[in-house]
């Protein structure tokens, strides 16, 4: 080998060691308890310790989790190219304005509720100076990690203000159909396979406006689990709404005290998607690297990754899966509305006992 060929293979060794040491190099927080891979990651850990405590009731996978991970997509999915190609304003994505302009865009209707915790978060962001943007998506990620089987989400920082309020009608409604839905998200840059993945967010999840005499009332049974059982329930045959019928938006469901969501009832059964939806049932790795995928995604609409910086850091360590996907009891396999032709639907066991009956989500 000749000296200059010598030369050169030294120096990008130096390089990469150079460039690991700077990945992995850690700097000392002001708090003198954390450390960070860059400074502005610091000031995080005390705002997700407030958000534990004061937000979500000392780390729960509840209501105020639910209702924040909800407010993530609802910001985010303001945000539509097709539209700018009409030299119209798309939206600005995940910028914060649902907060920032928040009584134009709760206002909207598919934004129904939403008023609700971004009354609640405002004070918080405030507090500790962050962009609304921004805190939309720490709180999100921050009361996720409550939910046991959760993955942990991705955390950017450093959105600026929002400029301008989304315009309306870009948040999906659930009475649209699925090409309507498959065609707004294909817009924001989702293909189906990841919209079927967002809709895992439906496993940690309840209505109070859907059908408004029975507020709290969730789309599964574990309702404080991130799992595939909302997977399983949204495909057993529906035979009862819970509360009162004829509600826009709703779709009967199998078990007493559930609510169904039209738009989960199709997606679930339509060609283009319903392969996707099955291959969640019981495969909570996958649920759990689709939805960190999708979620990523989510969070940086409107955003060029190059322009944030990573302090995933600071999110909490989610807490194991605790539930197993299960037939609810009182039904059997034979409830189960078999949608996708390719793939026999996995053999899950079924809970012994009395027909399930679901509790509502208490409100805090
Ligand atoms: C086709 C797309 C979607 C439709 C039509 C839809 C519709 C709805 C509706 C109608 C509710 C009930 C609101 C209420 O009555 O209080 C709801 C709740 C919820 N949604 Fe979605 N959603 C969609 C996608 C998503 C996505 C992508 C996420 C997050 C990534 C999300 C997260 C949630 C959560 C966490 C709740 C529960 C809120 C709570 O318990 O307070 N949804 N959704």
């Amino acid at each position: 080998m000749s000296f200059k060929a010598l030369i050169s293979i030294l120096s990008v060794v130096g390089a990469i060691q150079v460039a690991t040491a700077a990945a992995t190099h850690k700097i000392a927080c002001p708090d003198g308890v954390h450390t960070a891979s860059n400074a502005v990651c610091c000031s995080l850990f005390a705002v997700v310790d407030d958000l534990q405590e004061s937000l979500f009731d000392g780390g729960e996978c509840g209501e105020e989790t639910h209702e924040s991970l909800r407010l993530t997509f609802h910001d985010a999915i303001g945000f539509s190219p097709a539209l700018t190609r009409q030299h119209k304003f798309g939206g600005g994505g995940a910028d914060g304005s649902i907060m920032t302009f928040d009584t134009i865009e709760t206002a909207f209707h598919a934004n129904g509720g939403i008023d609700d915790i971004v009354n609640v978060q405002k004070p918080f962001a405030a507090k500790h100076n962050m962009t609304a943007g921004d805190f939309i998506q720490l709180a999100g990620a921050v009361g996720f990690s409550n939910c046991a089987g959760a993955p942990r989400l991705e955390y950017l920082h450093g959105r600026p203000p929002a400029v301008a309020p989304s315009p309306d009608l870009l948040v999906p409604e659930p009475f649209d159909s699925v090409t309507k839905i498959l065609a707004r998200f294909a817009d924001a840059g989702f293909s189906p396979d990841e919209v079927v993945a967002l809709l895992a967010s439906h496993s940690v999840a309840a209505a109070d406006h859907v059908d408004p005499t029975i507020p709290g009332t969730p789309f599964d049974s574990t309702a404080s689990s991130f799992d595939s059982q909302v997977f399983v329930e949204v495909l057993l045959r529906g035979t009862l709404f819970p509360g009162t019928a004829g509600n826009q938006g709703e779709s009967k469901s199998a078990l007493q005290g559930e609510i169904r969501l039209q738009s989960d009832n199709d997606v679930a059964r339509d060609p283009r998607t319903a392969c996707e939806w099955q291959s969640f049932v019981g495969n909570q790795a996958k649920l759990q690297s689709a939805f960190r995928a999708a979620m990523s995604k989510l969070a940086i609409l409107g955003h060029n990754r190059r322009d944030l910086v990573d302090c995933s850091e600071v999110i909490p360590i989610p807490p194991p899966a605790n539930t197993r996907a299960h037939i609810p009891a009182g039904l059997s396999r034979r409830d189960i509305e078999q949608s996708c032709r390719q793939v026999p639907f996995p053999v899950l066991p079924v809970d012994a006992g009395p027909a399930t009956s679901v509790a509502p989500v208490p409100p805090s």
